[in-house]
């Protein structure tokens, strides 16, 4: 048995996962610049951690001005793309000096730009004019978007032409086609304009739609972006490994009951591995029966509810060997986040981000 000396719940971040990844974003779209998505502290992956890695990037994408101010602050030299743009007049002009581009989704934002055009077009900075294709969330209805283009131009601005897929991760949803045909369509009567249109699942589904920027996120993160796909078989690679430790070894009888709510009972007498994660570190309460941790490559169901700091596993038919202090793996390689994300009635993205800080990163 080995002596347990501290709790260590801990998020192991791969450097080279992250790399492979957008190598593989390159080969998929080796003809378009790449804006990794990296909102949200890199979908919970920390942000600094992400710069470094992802270096040979041509541009970052961001939700907000905060999100990009800070990069820059951290030293990141690359373009920066603020997708829902800027939420006032002195955004505008703050995102024209720091060399922020812009989304633009609705006519006030255009209005900003055309009262202060200068420095944002001395920089060299592009619009990037956003279309609602049929998600209604962001975005401008193609005769609203048509007349903010023609504005824009005459004003001098250059500009990119973008959407956003409500049904990516489903190739045959039928809205994803009409979304297409609306964003063609008008990419065709405003010529010549630069394009961006495809997210993770997009990148994979339609690489006649890559165009001149692709603007992956999930895959970056070695994360599926379709539920019936896995990662692995996308040869992604997972960048975060959620790890803890074996911290209490329990021997019950059948007929016993586990965790707050007594919500499982054995059944047989059970070896029960006690493990020093919780909610309180963001793994999911919510759970639903079939989801496991592993240990040493064994797979370990879990039993009863998550609580704040600990969970509990069965470890009955796992070799003896296995103890207090060994190594546990909440998801990785195996099993994926999406797997832990698919028991608990959500999707990989949501468990990333909402990792808590309490357990340590370590990059390696
Ligand atoms: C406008 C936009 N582009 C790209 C992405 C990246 O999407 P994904 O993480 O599915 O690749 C997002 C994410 O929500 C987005 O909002």
């Amino acid at each position: 048995m080995n002596a347990i000396t501290k709790r260590q719940p801990r998020v192991e971040l791969s450097t080279s996962a992250l790399q492979h990844n957008l190598k593989c974003v390159r080969e998929l779209a080796p003809q378009s610049k790449t804006i990794c998505m990296v909102k949200a502290d890199a979908y919970g992956h920390g942000i600094e951690f992400a710069l470094n890695a992802l270096q040979d990037t041509d541009a970052f994408g961001v939700a907000c001005i905060e999100e990009a101010r800070q990069i820059r602050q951290l030293g990141c030299s690359q373009p920066i793309t603020l997708i829902e743009g800027v939420f006032n007049e002195a955004e505008w002009l703050e995102a024209s000096q720091q060399q922020f581009e812009c989304v633009v989704h609705q006519q006030q934002q255009v209005d900003w730009a055309l009262a202060h055009p200068q420095i944002y077009q001395q920089n060299n900075l592009k619009i990037w004019l956003k279309l609602n294709s049929g998600m209604n969330r962001l975005g401008l209805q193609p005769d609203e978007l048509l007349k903010a283009a023609h504005q824009l131009r005459a004003a001098g601005f250059e500009l990119v032409l973008t959407m956003h897929f409500a049904n990516a991760d489903v190739p045959d949803h039928p809205l994803n086609q009409q979304q297409i045909q609306t964003f063609l369509n008008l990419k065709q009567q405003l010529e010549s304009i630069e394009a961006s249109c495809c997210n993770s699942a997009a990148i994979f589904n339609w690489p006649e739609l890559h165009f001149d920027y692709v603007r992956p996120g999930i895959m970056l993160y070695g994360a599926s972006p379709y539920s019936d796909i896995s990662a692995a078989k996308l040869n992604l690679r997972p960048v975060m490994h959620l790890k803890s430790n074996l911290i209490a070894i329990q021997h019950v009888k059948a007929g016993q009951v586990i965790g707050y709510g007594s919500r499982f009972t054995t059944t047989r007498p059970t070896r029960l591995g006690i493990v020093a994660m919780g909610y309180g570190d963001g793994y999911p309460r919510a759970l639903t029966h079939g989801a496991y941790v592993s240990i040493h490559g064994h797979e370990a169901p879990l039993l009863g509810r998550v609580s704040m700091d600990l969970l509990a596993v069965d470890l009955t038919d796992l070799p003896s060997t296995i103890n207090i202090g060994n190594e546990v793996t909440l998801w990785g390689d195996n099993p994926s986040v999406d797997l832990i994300a698919q028991h608990n009635n959500t999707i990989g993205y949501e468990l990333l981000c909402r990792l808590t800080n309490r357990p340590k990163r370590i990059i390696f």
